[in-house]
């Protein structure tokens, strides 16, 4: 048997700002039926991730190319591997049997055929939507919980301030700061996000930037007793005033630095007189660090969820077509949550 796969992929190399004609959506025929013994897996894709890195492996150059497996360069045409959730429909594979829910490494593409079933996890559980382990059960909760327990190290009380606080990955650490009795304070890009922080998600406080001219005083109005945790997605400005409003031993997990994905010219550094007179930690980190800690960042935040202390913000569009624009309006703030492109009926 035959299937039409559709996929989104580049047309060329982008460096600066993503645009719709950037991108082709493309199909091919994919046989369904797999060599015996070839290990290989056959999913139909139900969820697919949208991430801002993916911007990066799109440059002709960016050093993140080099730096992970999860981060290659991609080429134009070629199909896109992201993080998704999917269900078996073929597989010669021990390991996977038709109609198991996996989730792992597939593509932007209604099919993924999954080399000996590589970077693939059988799904134990239906407890929670099967969405929920792209988003907060799956990569983004596991850069949030990674990122803030072991690179921040927080105790109870810490003053923490968060960018892009009603993203992917800020909702998530702002919330785990909060149920560990810390200070919160997000910052965000429209009202209605602002909004949300304050009212949804029990941050203490937070603030839109894009109406913020001088970002040091603003962030000494909302901490007039310094920050010890900053948890950067952005980079650029905000870094360079997060770590002029640091405490003595502040720590600074460096997340992502998208505002500089688009624009490398908004580039900027920390005071690093402030960095060694202040002993501040600044650390960068990558989610598959810490994935010895995924059972426990599940179990952990499985309770959580359970015990509804955490709110789950979610982006879904639909359709393998609504991949450009989805990723697209991660660059100019539309989504509010985790992007997420559902490609099929679960
Ligand atoms: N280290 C890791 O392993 C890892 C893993 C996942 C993600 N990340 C990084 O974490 C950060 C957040 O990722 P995410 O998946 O959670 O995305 P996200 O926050 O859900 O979506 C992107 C958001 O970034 C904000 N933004 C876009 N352009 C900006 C700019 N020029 N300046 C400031 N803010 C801008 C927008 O929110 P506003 O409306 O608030 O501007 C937008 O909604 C990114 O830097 C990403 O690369 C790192």
């Amino acid at each position: 048997m035959e299937v039409t796969n559709r996929y989104a992929t580049i047309k060329h190399h982008i460096d600066g700002f993503p645009k719709e004609s950037d991108f082709e959506l493309k199909s091919v025929t994919l046989s369904l039926s797999l060599e015996a013994g070839s290990n290989d897996v056959i999913v139909k894709n139900v969820y697919v991730s949208i991430d801002p890195y993916q911007l990066n492996r799109m440059k002709k150059f960016s050093s993140t190319q080099m730096a992970s497996v999860f981060a290659l360069s991609l080429s134009p045409g070629k199909a896109i591997d992201a993080y998704g959730v999917g269900r078996v429909v073929e597989s010669t594979n021990p390991g996977f049997e038709k109609d198991d829910l996996v989730v792992g490494v597939i593509g932007w593409e209604e099919y993924s055929l999954v080399r000996r079933g590589d970077m693939l996890t059988k799904l134990g559980t239906t407890e929670f939507p099967l969405s929920y382990h792209v988003g907060i059960l799956g990569i983004s909760g596991l850069t949030a919980y990674g990122g803030f327990f072991s690179v921040c190290k927080p105790k109870k009380g810490d003053k923490v301030f968060v960018s892009t606080a009603s993203g992917s990955v800020g909702n998530v650490v702002g919330q785990y700061a909060k149920l560990l009795g810390c200070y919160v304070v997000g910052c965000a890009g429209s009202k209605q996000k602002v909004d949300l922080l304050k009212n949804e998600l029990g941050f203490h406080d937070a603030f839109n930037y894009k109406e913020e001219p001088d970002l040091k005083s603003t962030l000494k109005r909302y901490f007039p007793d310094g920050i010890d945790i900053y948890f950067d997605n952005v980079g650029g400005k905000m870094l360079e005033a997060a770590t002029d409003n640091m405490n003595y031993f502040g720590r600074v997990a460096v997340c992502g630095v998208i505002s500089e994905y688009t624009d490398a010219k908004t580039l900027a550094g920390p005071n690093m007189l402030n960095v060694v007179y202040k002993r501040i930690t600044i650390q960068g980190f990558l989610a598959a660090d810490y994935m010895h800690d995924f059972a426990d960042f599940i179990s952990k935040t499985s309770d959580h969820l359970r015990n509804e202390q955490m709110h789950v913000l979610e982006d879904i569009s639909h359709g393998v077509e609504s991949i450009p624009s989805a990723f697209i309006g991660l660059f100019v703030g539309d989504n509010v949550g985790k992007k997420i492109v559902q490609l099929a009926e679960f």
